[in-house]
């Protein structure tokens, strides 16, 4: 009964634009729903975000000092990328101690002040969970490769030279050279799916996933929410070395001309994550684990849900990859995992630490701005859990580096200059305008990768002073999930789906005796489209429509449901009376 009159309530003043600060109620939960299935996720590379000890490199002091400003945007939680001690090989994914911040980044005193902070703040803090491989500094590796009888040699994968010498068989590293890296001191090769300095820890050894379940529970007992599992498909690969099928036509660049099917998506992955679910399980609070997992397919995808035993919310790598603006396409992919055998819950993202971001991806050159608002409004009016990525909610641009010597993401030192490599969207968060750095760091030093010149208009302070600026089309949608009960548990229906320039759904859900229904319309086209709502089994005849959030129209206006029509890229969420 309370629940419901707070879902009352929250419906009554559901169309607040933006909430006043420090006013975001906790999300109405008529469903019993665990805290993952409302939340915006966030992710933090932390070496970009904010600066404060003046060495041009970020750190967990200036995420806590930030956390306010997440909080004001309308974040839930922040998925933190590795900030453990780490050579920094690959950036943190190459970690020599799981249960230790890197000094760069701080201290552990400086992580328990973090969580301190976000607790305040209402914000939750997930980590990254690198469970494949180690560093090839972490202590376990050293001592596996000092002998082969070193109590740890079985931690890792090592096998003989090939009959005729060289390595054990075909398989390549993601990176693209040969996964297996000839160790001189036992004559054994060793398997890396990443870089070298990356070797694939054994699943197949209890002590292993005994050692990992550990670092779980120590992470857990900090209070941290749940984990983003690193590469989680590779943990196992075939033990009798098969090779891996060559596919047609070559690529110089990676592993992209070979199917990793003896070295990816092995069965055993599943038990390993039932246990993990099954360890997160008994802390109190339902922490969720989110994969890193490309699948291939929605079948693919689905399997990472398990029977509800396994991962809460695997990462839709369908969404994310589709590299082109287009209706039927999106239409399609939100449809796919709407129907997920699984009946699992969806869980997307445009741009991360991995790819680049969804500013450029999709923006065709002229209408960037308009498109990134489009974007955004699909992003955050879908039915799932929206995972962001740092600075996309200014419209921060890739910019990757021109000169080789420039460049430090390995994968472009190696793939240079097809391959630029990572750097491109992983530069320094543009808070000011202003020298030095952008507000990034307090000192003019040189920054780990420079601040874009593009900071001087694309940052928080400029944005947030202009109304009608992304970032204030990010924070009136990200309240409007908060507070429309259509948004945050209504069902998703997809509208005209014939379409091929305009993607359009419907979301409803039942507030007490009412039905409150919201319909988002993008045009994902650079032309004038009409659509007409009116008459759809959807919205009936009487209906009136009132705009909640547009990149093209101010919020608040009344909106004709006979003819709505939007402009080249114009995207509007509609609430219908
Ligand atoms: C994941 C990370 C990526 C890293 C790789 C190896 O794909 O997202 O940044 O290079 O794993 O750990
Ligand atoms: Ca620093």
């Amino acid at each position: 009964m309370r629940r419901l009159s707070l879902v009352v309530l929250l419906a009554l003043c559901s169309v607040a634009p933006v909430l006043a600060q420090g006013a975001r109620p906790t999300v109405p939960d008529s469903a019993g729903d665990p805290w993952w299935k409302h939340a915006v996720i966030y992710e933090i590379y932390p070496r970009s975000f904010q600066d404060t000890n003046r060495d041009g490199v970020g750190d967990l002091k200036g995420i806590a000092s930030r956390l306010a400003y997440l909080h004001q945007l309308g974040v839930d939680a922040i998925w933190i990328t590795p900030m453990y001690p780490s050579p920094q090989v690959d950036f943190g994914y190459d970690i020599s101690d799981y249960e230790a911040i890197d000094p760069i980044y701080g201290t552990m005193g400086d992580f328990d002040d973090l969580m301190k902070v976000a607790k305040q703040q209402g914000i939750r803090v997930i980590m990254d969970l690198v469970l494949n491989h180690t560093s090839d500094q972490h202590p376990w590796f050293l001592q596996s490769r000092s002998s082969r009888t070193n109590p740890k040699r079985d931690w890792y994968i090592w096998h003989d030279p090939a009959p005729g010498g060289g390595p054990p068989n075909n398989w390549q590293s993601w990176f693209g050279h040969s996964a297996w890296t000839l160790d001189p001191t036992t004559g054994q090769y060793y398997y890396h799916y990443f870089y070298v300095q990356q070797p694939d820890l054994n699943w197949r050894n209890p002590e292993v996933k005994k050692a990992m379940y550990d670092v779980l529970r120590f992470w857990l007992d900090k209070g941290v929410s749940g984990f983003r599992m690193d590469a989680v498909s590779r943990l196992f690969e075939d033990p009798n070395l098969h090779d891996d099928p060559y596919l047609p036509g070559s690529n110089a660049f990676g592993d992209r001309n070979i199917q990793h099917k003896y070295t990816d998506d092995l069965p055993e992955i599943h038990d390993v994550f039932r246990e993990i679910r099954k360890l997160v399980d008994s802390y109190p609070g339902h922490p969720v684990l989110i994969s890193e997992a490309d699948e291939p397919n929605i079948q693919g995808l689905a399997r990472m849900y398990g029977h509800d035993d396994e991962i809460q919310l695997p990462m839709d790598f369908q969404i994310a990859d589709a590299n082109e603006l287009s209706a039927t396409k999106f239409r399609k992919l939100f449809q796919d995992v709407e129907n997920n055998p699984a009946h699992g819950w969806p869980e997307f993202f445009f741009s991360n630490h991995d790819q680049p971001r969804q500013w450029d991806r999709y923006g065709d050159g002229t209408h960037n701005q308009q498109i990134a608002g489009l974007m955004a409004i699909l992003e955050l009016t879908a039915r799932g859990t929206p995972q962001m990525y740092y600075g996309e909610e200014i419209g921060m641009r890739t910019t990757e580096p021109t000169r080789k010597e420039d460049v430090r993401d390995p994968e472009g030192i190696t793939g240079w200059p097809k391959e630029k490599g990572r750097d491109g969207e992983r530069t320094p968060m543009q808070w000011t305008a202003e020298a030095p750095n952008a507000g990034f760091s307090p000192a003019e030093v040189k920054t780990w990768l420079p601040v874009p010149e593009s900071a001087r208009t694309v940052n928080v302070a400029t944005e947030s002073a202009q109304p009608e600026s992304l970032y204030n089309l990010y924070r009136r949608l990200l309240a409007l999930r908060h507070t429309e009960p259509a948004l945050i548990h209504g069902d998703y229906r997809p509208l005209n789906e014939d379409d091929p320039n305009v993607f359009s759904y419907m979301r409803q859900a039942r507030v007490g005796d009412r039905t409150r229904k919201v319909v988002v319309a993008l045009n994902m086209s650079n032309a004038i489209r009409t659509i007409r709502l009116q008459g759809s089994k959807a919205v009936g005849p009487g209906a009136t429509g009132k705009i909640l959030a547009s990149n093209f129209e101010a919020a608040g206006s009344t909106q004709s449901l006979g003819e709505v029509k939007l402009p080249a890229f114009g995207g509007v969420v509609i609430g219908i009376q």
